[in-house]
């Protein structure tokens, strides 16, 4: 897996290439609710926070406190700035070390994070620790194999294939999770607008936000960026462009028994 510094670059584009679209945040909370199936938390860890994007929405939609773990130091300075919120903490750490008490959370929540996380295993045994017993896992990302409905790699086949080379099968983080006890709950997918046209989208992809555009070349990129300029200049009726995101949820074991790691 190629690391992707968002120290370096990213963070400098990452909010504005990134806002979610007016709804997109009541959605996500939609889903995660319909598991807890309650409207209420006292803890919630977003794991991988970046610049907060979801941090203060989780806190708002389940009157939680919040905590945005975060290794890069520019992300936390981006969302201290722009993504503060009463109920939000942005902390340094990472997927194998949570900087939290044995069962302090309710539930994670893991947004296009788990393809920067490099030993999945320890991401496990941390969020088994932080958890409380019988405590879920919602992880909010796309997965190798399962990539067709993106629709900004029609015009970047080299981004997809760096994706499907880069990010993660469903199968291997459920594995990863399992040899620590984590049982799987659900595999959703959602469909999600991103934009009102595809010009808006063009708008929002030229800022080069993503981190897989960090693992293509400049002239790739330009030449996706032309593609996708002529296709918004076809657009004669303004089209909402959806992608669907897929929400991978796993339970944490709640019996003190099963905290063995089974060897896979
Ligand atoms: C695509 S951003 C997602 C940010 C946020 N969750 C969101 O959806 O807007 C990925 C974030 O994961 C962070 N990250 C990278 N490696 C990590 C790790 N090992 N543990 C936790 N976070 C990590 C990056 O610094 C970056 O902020």
């Amino acid at each position: 897996m190629t690391p992707v510094d968002y120290d370096r670059d990213l963070y400098r584009t990452y909010r504005t290439g990134r806002a979610l679209a007016p709804d997109t945040g009541g959605l996500w909370m939609d889903a995660i609710a319909a598991y807890l199936g309650r409207r209420s938390a006292r803890a919630i860890l977003d794991l991988g926070a970046g610049t907060g994007r979801f941090s203060g929405i989780l806190a708002d939609a389940f009157g939680a406190r919040v905590v945005g773990v975060e290794p890069s130091a520019k992300m936390r300075e981006e969302a201290e700035r722009h993504g503060a919120h009463r109920d939000v903490a942005y902390v340094g750490g990472a997927a194998d070390a949570i900087p939290a008490a044995d069962g302090e959370f309710d539930f994670a929540f893991l947004s296009m994070v788990i393809h920067h996380v490099g030993d999945l295993g320890a991401c496990a045994r941390e969020l088994r620790r932080v958890l409380e017993p019988g405590g879920l896992v919602f992880i909010r990302n796309t997965f190798a194999g399962r990539l067709d409905r993106v629709r900004y790699f029609e015009f970047f086949p080299e981004a997809r294939a760096a994706d499907e080379a880069r990010l993660p099968t469903v199968e291997s983080v459920r594995s990863a999770f399992a040899a620590h006890g984590f049982e799987l709950v659900a595999l959703d997918t959602l469909e999600q607008e991103i934009d009102a046209s595809l010009t808006a989208h063009y708008d929002r992809i030229k800022q080069r936000a993503l981190s897989t555009f960090a693992l293509i070349t400049d002239a790739e990129f330009q030449a996706g960026l032309a593609r996708m300029r002529h296709a918004a200049d076809q657009e004669t009726i303004p089209t909402p462009v959806l992608e669907a995101i897929d929400l991978l949820v796993l339970r944490r074991p709640s019996a003190a028994s099963l905290l063995q790691p089974k060897l896979q």
